[in-house]
């Protein structure tokens, strides 16, 4: 008989009820046992539960050394997910175990919020006063991910100008002849009026949005964030807001400053209470099924699909 692996799926923030039923019901036929472990009070209930783990599945989950340290079974960690900045991956390597996001999986959920949190502000909070619309208007999009072509198909249907800007994009290669390819991030900010930020937090991207580039944006320009807190620099978006009453700032992931900015400049900012980007029943069902795939096609066939620690 052979002896099935442990997947322990450990989530602060856990996946729908539907899809935990699903994992658990799926493991058999996945030829591994699931075990969960959700909305964990402390490190000690997580690191104990990873003793016995061959494979991990988390979400926003830190996974630091110490985390790996105490599961000497581990050989595979999935982030149902997209970003895994929250796991320490180069440590992960050391150790011989795999890393793996789960691409695409609630990219939909995110790029979908992002029109929520832009109607948010073009219409004032929906507060009555006057706003603004996005027909018409210039739209840069900052990472051209599987979130970023998504928000460029749905902004143009709201007839918006769309621009994109990724490191790893081409002139020519935006996919769509309707997305302008943009050369530089300066150029991306300087030239509209709504910009979305779909960048990972990196050594090279945390704090690179500051003062210059919010700065250059035309006049009624809206910044919405769905990708980290890290990439915006927060000292010196206060200073734009407090020199630009045209600008605001929208996030689903609210700042360290989130109290002053919110006393200082109420009507320019908006914070989900918590981060909510990929909170659909759609999102949550497909990131944690594709999660326990990968992770048990790991454990059984050693196939490392969308590994990023290579
Ligand atoms: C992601 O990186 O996939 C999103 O930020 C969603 O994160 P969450 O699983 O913590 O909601």
């Amino acid at each position: 008989m052979t002896v099935m692996k442990k997947i322990l799926v450990a989530t602060e923030k856990p996946f729908s009820k539907e899809t935990t039923n699903y994992m658990l019901d799926a493991a058999k036929a996945l030829n591994v046992e699931v075990q969960l472990l959700e909305k964990y009070g402390s490190r000690e209930e997580l690191y104990t539960a990873l003793k016995d783990a061959e494979g991990l599945i988390v979400r926003s989950d830190k996974i630091d050394q110490v985390a790996i340290d105490t599961a000497p079974k581990l050989e595979v960690i999935v982030r149902g997910g997209a970003g895994y900045d929250n796991i320490d991956c180069a440590y992960a390597k050391e150790k011989g175990i795999v890393v793996m996001n789960t691409p695409g999986q609630n990219s939909n959920a995110v790029a979908e919020l992002t029109f929520g949190l832009l109607f948010m502000m073009t219409r004032k909070k929906f507060s009555g006063k006057q706003g603004f619309e996005i027909s018409g208007k210039k739209l840069g999009i900052l990472g051209y991910g599987n979130v970023g072509r998504r928000i460029a198909n749905y902004a143009l249907g709201f007839n918006m100008e769309v621009s994109a800007f990724d490191i790893f994009l081409k002139p020519g290669q935006t996919g769509n002849e309707g997305v302008a390819y943009c050369p530089s991030v300066k150029e991306l900010f300087a030239s509209s009026q709504v910009i979305s930020l779909n960048i990972p937090a990196t050594e090279e991207t945390k704090k690179s949005i500051g003062y210059d580039l919010m700065m250059s944006m035309p006049k009624n320009a809206v910044i919405i964030n769905t990708a980290r807190k890290e990439v915006i620099h927060e000292e010196e978006l206060a200073k734009v807001l407090s020199e630009r009453k045209d600008l605001y700032y929208v996030s689903d992931v609210a700042p360290t400053n989130a109290q002053e900015l919110l006393e200082e400049f109420g009507d320019q900012v908006f914070f989900t209470a918590k981060k909510l980007g990929a909170q659909t029943e759609e999102a949550n069902f497909n990131a944690g099924k594709a999660a326990l795939e990968q992770a048990a096609k790991y454990l059984n066939e050693k196939i490392a699909d969308f590994q990023v620690n290579k």
